[in-house]
């Protein structure tokens, strides 16, 4: 059997596979995003870890599995985030995580310092106000009596790595998205961190995302029921496991998921970078290879703002019926027509990644008319990701990369629904496969290349994941669509100036 942990921006997720990749026990504990301030996005990294015992604990009474069974431990999570350690290994501040925008001003000063040309060359991306050195220089800039505390800089899985096995360690596909990965030679970059006036001592050891970087601690033991020296390996940022938890593991099959985020992603064998710098360039979980994604904001973050704000008739309903309201809500958008006869949703809410790179953007609601109504609210929220997902898959295809399948993963997967509209929007098949659980069984694959359950991570998936279903894009929908994602484009444009 093989562990993969989960932490998510809603919630951890935990989940046991056995080598043929079925799910033996899942167990999911929300927490809340701290928002102090429009465009901030704070994490508590504790509840993080109360999340994780958690979750580990409730995995290893539901199913009736040995620890000692359990080969490997695989952990995944939320990119970007910022957790600060002193010398004792206590957080200094809340994590910043990975949607917070504050971090303009550090992004301009990044650019000045190392250069734009130079950034790109080691680091494949421009600077972001979602990669972590934007919010480290954040701390130095206003928080100067806790930058001077640093001993140590994690990412949110490698908090938990910390926790769990006492190693201060990453892997290459989340230390990409710190900004202080050499991207193409897959090392820290001395250079960037000396100019930026960061100690080299406080970037963790880097693994390649199979490579076994520490054991289950006795300390650790004793909370979780898990058993004291466990491999864990390097894992995986929740895109990079994500994409090993679908197969994209070779050239041609991409992945269109919708969670909080919204990311297409596509493998590489080699490093191509987008000149404008609208999509990122990681280092993929599988060795010695790269990918290549772009990031919608506000995803599955903007049918969940609505079902919050608006969806209180299909919560209160849901509940009376054991159900999920999303179940609901698709429902309700079942009713509307594609296109939604003109309303147009821009998923701005938390600012926009690819293609804009703009932190001030903001959601819209464009093409209002009495005629519409709630149905028409809610699908036009789902068309409008869909939109922003093909803004993604447009420019993957413009560098040259090859898409001949699209497989639609995350929440916003599960509603055939969404599907139809992504393989309406896209023009393209879209395909589900075996597992619904996504990065925390991909970081479980990775587990079980690390520990010598499969010979590599393709034949990991080789044996773990089948394709289970296809969608056909319709053609009287992709023509409206293609008609509306004109209009959804322009609008950008034409509200840029006003944000
Ligand atoms: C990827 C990204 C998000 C987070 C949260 O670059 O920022 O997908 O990993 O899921």
């Amino acid at each position: 059997y093989l562990l993969g942990i989960d932490i998510g921006t809603s919630g951890t997720k935990t989940a046991l596979f056995d080598e043929l990749g079925n799910t033996v026990a899942s167990a999911t504990q929300e927490y809340p995003l701290y928002q102090p301030q429009i465009g901030w996005a704070e994490q508590e990294p504790e509840d993080w870890w109360n999340a994780a015992v958690e979750t580990i604990k409730q995995v290893l009474s539901k199913s009736s599995v040995d620890p000692s069974d359990i080969k490997g431990i695989g952990l995944t999570g939320q990119m970007h985030g910022m957790v600060l350690l002193d010398k004792e290994g206590k957080v200094l501040r809340p994590a910043i995580i990975w949607c917070d925008q504050r971090t303009q001003e550090e992004c301009d000063q990044i650019t000045e310092i190392i250069g734009k040309d130079r950034l790109i060359e080691i680091t494949a991306n421009p600077a972001l106000t979602g990669f972590t050195a934007s919010k480290v220089m954040w701390v130095k800039n206003h928080q100067p009596e806790i930058f001077e505390k640093i001993n140590k800089i994690l990412l949110p899985k490698d908090y938990i790595r910390y926790r769990l096995t006492g190693e201060f360690a990453t892997e290459v596909s989340d230390a990409s998205g710190m900004q202080f990965l050499d991207v193409p030679r897959r090392t820290w970059s001395r250079e960037i961190v000396d100019k930026l006036g960061i100690d080299y001592e406080w970037l963790p050891a880097v693994y390649e995302s199979p490579e076994v970087s520490g054991k289950v601690s006795q300390q650790a033991a004793q909370l979780t029921g898990l058993l004291p020296g466990t491999p864990v390996v390097g894992g995986g940022g929740d895109q990079a496991a994500g994409a090993v938890g679908n197969g994209i593991v070779k050239p041609g099959v991409i992945s269109s998921t919708i969670g909080t985020s919204g990311v297409v992603f596509a493998y590489m064998d080699q490093v191509k970078i987008d000149p404008k710098g609208r999509v990122h360039t990681f280092c993929h979980a599988v060795p010695n290879t790269w990918h290549v994604m772009g990031v919608t904001q506000g995803a599955g973050l903007s049918l969940q703002w609505m079902r919050n704000n608006f969806g209180g008739m299909e919560r209160e309903l849901a509940k009376f019926m054991g159900i999920d309201p999303y179940v609901l809500m698709d429902a309700e958008a079942e009713k509307a027509v594609p296109g939604c006869q003109g309303l147009i949703y821009l998923p701005y809410l938390m600012g926009e990644r690819t293609p804009h790179l703009d932190p001030y953007a903001k959601g819209v609601f464009f093409g209002l008319s009495a005629k519409h109504g709630r149905s028409e609210m809610i699908r036009a929220v789902m068309e409008g990701v869909a939109y922003s997902l093909r803004d993604c898959l447009e420019i993957i295809k413009e560098m040259g990369v090859q898409v001949s399948e699209v497989r639609a993963s995350g929440g916003g997967g599960k509603s055939k629904l969404w599907r139809q509209i992504q393989a309406d929007v896209f023009n393209s098949p879209i395909t589900t496969i075996n597992s619904t659980e996504g990065p925390a069984f991909g970081a479980a694959l990775l587990a079980g290349v690390g520990t010598g359950v499969y010979g590599s991570v393709p034949e990991a998936c080789e044996a773990a994941i089948k394709r289970v279903g296809v969608q056909q894009p319709i053609e009287s929908n992709v023509r409206v669509y293609d008609k509306y994602y004109e209009v959804y484009k322009g609008l950008y444009y034409a509200l840029k100036d006003s944000y």
